[in-house]
C-alpha cells in the first residue's frame, strides 16, 4: 500500500532549513571545518541544582505516572515565578505544564483554531507559529515589521490585519529571530488597538524574557494591561533562560477555560511530562535569576562583538539585537549579485547556501521566519567561532560581484 499522509501533514511547507542542516553535514562529512551559527540552544549547562533535583526525585521514587497539568510542587513554581518576574497573580487552574513552549503552543492552537481561523503574526516570527496553526486548518496572517523600527510592530498594521475571523495575535518579544523587545509603550499601544477587538485572544510567548541587554527588562502585556487577562495566554518555558531544552519543560499561563482545554488536549497526547525533569525544573526557578545573569552578561558581550564586527561588512546593515540571543542583519543590498565561486545570490536562501559551500558558515535565511531578505545568526556559540564566522563572511561578501 502506498503510504498517504493526512492533507494537514502533505501541504506543510518544508522548513528553509532542512537542506541548510543537511548540506552542512555533508560538508562537515567531507572534512570541512564549518561553523554553525544556525541553532537556537543555549550552549551552557543546564544547573546543576536541576540535574541534582531530577536525580534526587528519580532515587526517591518519583517515577509514576504525573498529573497532566503539572506536578503540585512545579505548578506551586511557576506561580511564584510569574508573580516575581511577570507581576502576574495566576491561580494554580490557570497553570500548566508541557512537554517545552512548543506543546503549550501546540496544545493552545489545537484547543481553538477551526478550519479558516486565522493568527495574525508579525514577521520576523518563529517558524512554529503559522506551521502549528496550519495544521488545525487555521491560516496565518503575517504583518512585515521594519528594520528601521528595530523589527517591533506597527499597532495600526495590527489593527489593519485584525478581521471577524481573527482567533489569536501571537507576539513573540523579546523576538527570536530579531532580537527586538517591546517598551511599555509599545504594549500600551498594542493594548488599546486590542481593547477593540474584543474576539481576539493574545499569544504572549516569553521564553526569552531574561535574554534582555543594556539594562532593558521585559515587560509583560499583562502587567501593562491587566484587563486584558481573559484572553491572554503566557507562553514561556525552561529552555532558554535555564538552558534547559532537552529537559522538555515549558509552561503555560492563561484563562482557566482556556487551560482547561488545553489539558483536555494534552491528555490525549503525552499525558503530564516527565517527572524527573518537572523535579529539575522545581529546583531551577525556585534557584533564581542569579545563573542567568551570567548567561545574559555572557549573551551581550557576545552581540556587542558579532554586531560591530558586522557593521564593519560593506553591503550588510544590522540592527542591534535587544534581546534573545540572534542578530539578524539585512542583505538586500548583495541580493542579485555573484559570489566569488559564481553563485547566483538571488535570495537569502541561495545566499545562506552559498555561504554554507564557499565559507562554511552555516545560518538560517530570512525566508524561515517570513521577512527577507536577512540571515539569522545565533551568539549561541564561543567566542573564537563567532569571530572566525564573521572574518569568514567578511571574507564572502568583499568578493562578491
Ligand atoms: C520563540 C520561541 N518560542 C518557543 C520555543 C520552544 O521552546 P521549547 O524548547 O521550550 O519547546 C522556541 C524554541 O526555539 C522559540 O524560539
Amino acid at each position: 500500500m502506498m503510504f498517504r499522509p493526512a492533507a494537514r501533514i502533505a501541504t506543510l511547507p518544508k522548513p528553509a532549513t532542512i537542506a541548510m542542516a543537511a548540506k552542512a553535514r555533508e560538508l562537515r562529512a567531507a572534512g570541512a571545518n564549518v561553523i554553525s551559527l544556525a541553532l537556537g540552544q543555549p550552549d551552557f549547562a543546564s544547573p546543576m541544582v536541576a540535574v541534582e533535583a531530577a536525580y534526587a526525585a528519580g532515587r526517591a521514587g518519583d517515577t509514576g505516572y504525573p498529573p497532566i497539568p503539572g506536578q503540585k510542587a512545579l505548578v506551586e513554581a511557576i506561580r511564584a515565578k510569574l508573580l516575581r518576574d511577570n507581576g502576574v497573580e495566576a491561580a494554580a487552574n490557570q497553570v500548566m505544564v508541557a512537554n517545552g513552549g512548543k506543546q503549550v503552543i501546540f496544545n493552545a492552537f489545537m484547543a481553538t483554531i477551526d478550519d479558516g481561523d486565522e493568527v495574525v503574526v508579525p514577521a520576523p516570527y518563529w517558524v512554529s507559529y503559522p506551521l502549528i496553526a496550519q495544521m488545525f486548518g487555521g491560516r496565518s496572517v503575517e504583518v512585515p515589521c521594519r528594520e528601521e523600527d528595530g523589527f517591533r510592530p506597527d499597532p495600526r498594521a495590527i489593527e489593519a490585519a485584525i478581521t471577524p475571523k481573527t482567533r489569536w495575535l501571537v507576539l513573540n518579544f523579546p523576538n527570536n529571530p530579531s532580537g527586538a523587545i517591546l517598551e511599555r509603550s509599545d504594549l500600551e499601544a498594542l493594548a488599546e488597538v486590542l481593547r477593540a477587538a474584543p474576539h481576539v485572544m493574545i499569544m504572549c510567548d516569553e521564553i526569552y524574557e531574561h535574554l534582555t541587554f543594556d539594562g532593558r527588562r521585559h515587560v509583560s502585556l499583562l502587567s501593562v494591561a491587566p484587563d486584558l487577562a481573559d484572553r491572554v495566554l503566557i507562553v514561556n518555558g525552561m529552555a532558554k533562560a535555564y538552558a534547559m531544552t532537552g529537559w522538555r519543560v515549558g509552561f503555560g499561563c492563561g484563562p482557566a477555560p482556556l487551560i482547561a482545554a488545553m489539558i483536555a488536549v494534552q491528555g490525549n497526547a503525552t499525558s503530564g511530562i516527565c517527572t524527573l525533569a518537572q523535579a529539575g525544573a522545581v529546583a531551577a526557578l525556585n534557584a533564581g535569576n542569579d545563573g542567568i545573569a551570567e548567561m545574559r552578561d555572557t549573551y551581550e558581550q557576545r552581540r556587542n562583538n558579532v554586531v560591530a564586527a558586522l557593521k564593519k561588512i560593506p553591503g550588510l546593515s544590522c540592527a542591534m539585537p535587544q534581546g534573545a540571543f540572534y542578530a539578524y542583519p539585512g542583505i538586500s543590498s548583495l541580493i542579485g549579485k555573484v559570489s566569488a565561486e559564481g553563485r547566483v545570490l538571488s535570495d537569502d536562501v541561495a545566499f545562506a547556501e552559498a555561504l554554507l559551500e564557499e565559507a562554511h558558515v552555516a545560518t538560517v535565511p530570512g525566508a524561515a521566519f517570513g521577512l527577507g531578505p536577512h540571515l539569522r545568526l545565533s551568539f549561541a556559540a564561543s567566542d573564537e567561532d563567532l569571530a572566525e564566522a564573521c572574518r569568514r563572511i567578511e571574507v564572502f561578501i568583499r568578493a562578491i560581484r
